[in-house]
């Protein structure tokens, strides 16, 4: 087999899917988030529509989602000023550490959804999602959810990944950096590529 041209595979896959997302669940007790950049329509039919998300199996999010069969996906608002601000904070607030250290959704106001997994009353809207059906993929798990509930929760412009990095604190990258290195790792592991 030729080598694997992996700069032609870096530019055609990333970026891919611009909007991140942020996901809740509930487990035993608990609540907990993290964002996504790996949540898709998963059907065809309008009345009856389904969600994916991929979430990599080091992750908390990972094994309640697992453990419950539910979750909440949002989008965040990128418009007006205020609801930036505060999809910002969300953004921040999940996706640079794990709720293994600590609540990271006490800091945000919720009320629970149908599946009773929290939905976030910052976010631009939701929708909640039983899971159909799942694929171990080693390193992350793929989960297909049917769409339960749904909700618009105010009017603006959804966030896009590329602005949003662009008003994250350098500190909060170097957190990000730091979350991400055992991740890669554990990724790593499962799929063999390493001992
Ligand atoms: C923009 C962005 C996209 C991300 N995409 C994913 C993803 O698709 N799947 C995933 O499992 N983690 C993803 N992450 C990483 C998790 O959000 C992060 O590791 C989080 O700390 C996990 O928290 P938990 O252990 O509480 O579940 C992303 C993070 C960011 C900031």
């Amino acid at each position: 087999m030729s080598e694997l041209d992996l700069k032609a595979a870096d530019y055609t896959l990333s970026g891919l899917r611009p909007f991140p997302v942020a996901v809740t669940a509930v487990h035993e007790g608990r609540a907990n988030g993290l964002m996504s950049l790996s949540a898709g329509s998963g059907g065809i039919i309008p009345e009856a529509p389904r969600v994916t998300i991929s979430l990599t199996k080091y992750n908390l999010t990972h094994h309640m989602v697992l453990g419950s069969g539910v979750f909440v996906m949002h989008l965040l608002a990128a418009t007006p000023e205020p609801a930036l601000e505060a999809s910002m904070k969300i953004l921040m607030g999940l996706g640079g550490s794990s709720g293994r250290d600590g609540d990271k959704l006490a800091a945000f106001g919720t009320k629970p959804g149908v599946t009773g997994a929290p939905i976030l009353l910052d976010a631009l809207s939701y929708v909640e999602g039983r899971v159909v059906g799942t694929l171990d993929a080693e390193e992350n798990t793929i989960f297909l959810a049917d769409v339960v509930g749904a909700g618009v929760l105010r009017e603006g412009e959804r966030l896009r990944i590329g602005p949003a990095w662009g008003r994250l604190p350098k500190e909060w990258i170097e957190q990000y950096e730091a979350n991400h290195v055992p991740q890669l790792e554990n990724a790593r592991r499962n799929r063999g590529l390493v001992d």
